[in-house]
């Protein structure tokens, strides 16, 4: 039987629409769903919306509706978004829904008859924001610290859970399970509250008279339930709690993920009321941080709120996965800045990932017909070496993935895919097929391929898009998710046809005018036309000059285009390939002068048509002031092609 992996999500409220924060969670919960699918578990994903308590009673009445109407359009607006953003999740629980209001009653009436919840009075501060009473330490002069809301002191007769009778045994608990709650700084946040003092009772109740808004005692008509009590019970009520099959097969295989704000609900709250109606407790709570907005934290009142929907209609779907999986080192709280993304695009997804796909789809393409080369034995080209590296690559990452360090776990994947983008620089293709040495050339291709397959595959849970079209691109649809199996760089058929899978991810370009705003590079024409350059007086930040890739290119072949007088057609050795360019240099260079010569190249333009040919790249060329004539930099022949310029 397959082992079980069931994550959760915090559910939601519905006072408000999802945000970037949500969007976090929810694509965390996603990718590691998927990931433990991968590895061959059965996986279960829950998320949903927490639909009671003042809370949403009062943003319903603000909104001139009933709670249950406001509700029905938020959650709806939830689910919608989960859905565009292509979250793939089980199941989505509303805690309005019948089988959850069963569930919380079920489980109050279990603790109730267990002596663990009695009747008393309380007096306390109360905040409406985080639905529930303060104590006199944590209120920061008279103020809710996360609402900067002063505080109503309020008294009334309620229903106390005995949180404190399970204190002993949590400590205990996560004495003995020591990744209980991770990362640790959470897990120690925890156990300072439980070892300082006794805890306090949980007022688990509020009056009809003050609040309709939600599930009624089962034991007094007069009362609904606190929000929190009714919220926790989702991750069970949701697989069928107390019975059913899924509740048998997915608990206590869970696996939590909340940020921060909630720590000690799910930390202490949670825990107790489990141990208390008799059910296991979870496996892991995984608390990761905030994510900032100019060091604030976002939410709507500060108004800087950018939705998770926008965000992936502007950079695409994978992109904002990796971003978040690449970007938040799990616990730590991070920044969001829509400049970062970019430059996750641009680096490490366009100028890494997708340039080695493309590349070498290319040269399968141009070198062996787009058919998938055979592996020669004979020539292995380093096939053992490669084969050991992915093997810890794909070690390291899995590691670091599964217990929700994404952002480590991809980072050292990536230092494998750039490994493979120098594997090709030192093996030089382009020369080996000069030479027809089409054996190791074959062998080079296809070591290339199978480690381009395994990593797509390793990278599904992240890139979920993408990585379908490289398993098309290589014409291996069919072929094993295994995790193991595609270590073996034997997986592709020989001669299978590959495909060109188009640009994966297209470079994007800063608009400094509009923070926040992007628009996609354009192709500028060049040639023909002049290309506007206002360039004196510009100051340019190292950042800016370090995204030209300015290199040593060997002119290997030139020739008039026809038709026009002013261009030349170039093939050049940039050390990352052979290319073509087009220049307007015919009227000042002869082409038969040219081959040879080694000059500057501007190597990762985007390729523009000219003339009905692509020129793949910029010659670097002077021009004296007042003179129209460009003068080739030529370069010493001392410096190799590829040699970068910086
Ligand atoms: N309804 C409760 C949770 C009940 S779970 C039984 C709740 N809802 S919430 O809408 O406020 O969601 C809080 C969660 O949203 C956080 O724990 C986190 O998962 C996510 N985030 C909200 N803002 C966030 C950031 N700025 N950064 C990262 N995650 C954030 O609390």
């Amino acid at each position: 039987m397959k082992e079980r992996f069931y994550v959760t999500t915090p559910i939601y409220y519905v006072n408000a629409e999802p945000h970037i924060g949500h969007a976090y969670t929810t694509v965390l919960a996603d990718c590691m769903s998927r990931l433990y699918a991968l590895l061959g578990y059965d996986s279960y994903f829950l998320t949903g919306t927490d639909e009671h308590g003042d809370k949403i009673d009062q943003a319903a009445r603000a909104n001139n509706t009933t709670p249950q109407e406001y509700a029905d359009r938020i959650s709806g607006i939830f689910r919608s978004t989960w859905d565009d953003i292509g979250i793939r999740y089980d199941d989505f629980i509303r805690t309005t829904e019948k089988r959850h209001i069963d569930a919380v009653r079920t489980i109050l009436q279990k603790v109730y008859d267990r002596g663990d919840i009695y009747f008393g009075s309380y007096g306390g501060f109360y905040c409406v924001g985080c639905e529930r009473f303060f104590t006199e330490k944590e209120m920061v002069d008279g103020k809710c610290p996360d609402h900067d809301r002063k505080l109503d002191y309020i008294e009334e007769k309620n229903y106390f859970f005995k949180m404190s009778n399970y204190q002993e045994w949590l400590i205990g608990h996560i004495e003995k399970h020591p990744d209980f709650i991770r990362p640790e700084r959470y897990r120690n946040e925890v156990m300072a509250l439980l070892k300082s003092e006794a805890l306090e009772d949980l007022c688990i109740s509020r009056p009809k008279s003050r609040l309709q808004w939600g599930i009624t005692l089962p034991f007094d008509e007069n009362y609904v339930t606190y929000v929190w009590f009714d919220a926790l019970i989702n991750y069970v009520s949701a697989i069928g709690y107390p019975a059913g099959e899924k509740f048998a097969a997915y608990w206590p295989a869970v696996e939590h993920i909340i940020a921060k704000d909630i720590v000690k609900p799910h930390g202490i709250f949670w825990p107790t009321m489990l141990k208390s109606a008799g059910i296991e407790p979870y496996r892991h709570l995984n608390v990761h941080g905030y994510w900032n907005m100019q060091d604030a934290k976002m939410s709507k009142s500060l108004g800087n709120v950018v939705t998770p929907k926008n965000l992936v209609d502007r950079y695409g779907n994978d992109q904002i996965r990796y971003f978040f999986l690449r970007e938040m080192n799990f616990g730590n709280d991070a920044k969001f800045s829509e400049d970062v993304i970019i430059d996750r695009i641009n680096f490490d997804l366009a100028n890494d990932w997708g340039n080695l796909v493309n590349r070498l789809l290319n040269m399968v393409a141009k070198y062996f017909d787009g058919a998938v080369p055979p592996f020669d034995p004979a020539e292995p080209a380093e096939r053992d070496d490669l084969i050991a590296r992915f093997a810890a690559a794909r070690k390291e990452y899995l590691d670091r993935a599964k217990v929700f360090q994404t952002s480590a776990g991809l980072e050292r994947l990536w230092e494998f895919i750039r490994y493979l983008n120098k594997y090709i620089d030192t093996n030089r293709p382009w020369q080996l097929a000069k030479e027809q040495n089409t054996t190791r050339l074959g062998s080079i291709m296809r070591n290339l391929l199978e480690a381009v397959y395994g990593i797509a595959v390793l990278l599904s849970p992240v890139l979920t898009q993408s990585s379908e079209a490289v398993y098309r691109a290589l014409g291996a649809e069919k072929k094993t998710r295994d995790v193991e199996k595609i270590g073996s760089f034997d997986l592709l058929d020989d001669g299978a046809a590959t495909q060109d899978p188009g640009i994966l991810f297209p470079r994007l370009e800063k608009t400094a005018t509009e923070a926040g705003a992007v628009k996609k590079a354009e192709t500028k024409k060049q040639g023909g036309q002049k290309m506007e350059q206002q360039t004196e007086g510009v100051v340019i930040d190292i950042s800016e000059f370090a995204r030209v890739d300015i290199r040593v290119a060997k002119i290997l072949t030139a020739e008039k285009v026809e038709g026009s007088e002013k261009l030349l057609q170039l093939t050049v050795d940039s050390g990352l390939d052979e290319r073509t360019i087009v220049a307007g240099i015919a009227k000042w260079y002869e082409p038969e002068t040219l081959p040879g010569k080694k000059i500057l190249l501007v190597a990762n333009l985007k390729p523009a048509t000219i003339f009905k040919r692509t020129s793949h790249g910029m010659l670097l060329a002077a021009k004296a002031p007042g003179s129209d004539q460009p003068v080739l930099i030529e370069i010493d022949d001392s410096i190799p092609a590829g040699a970068k310029l910086g």
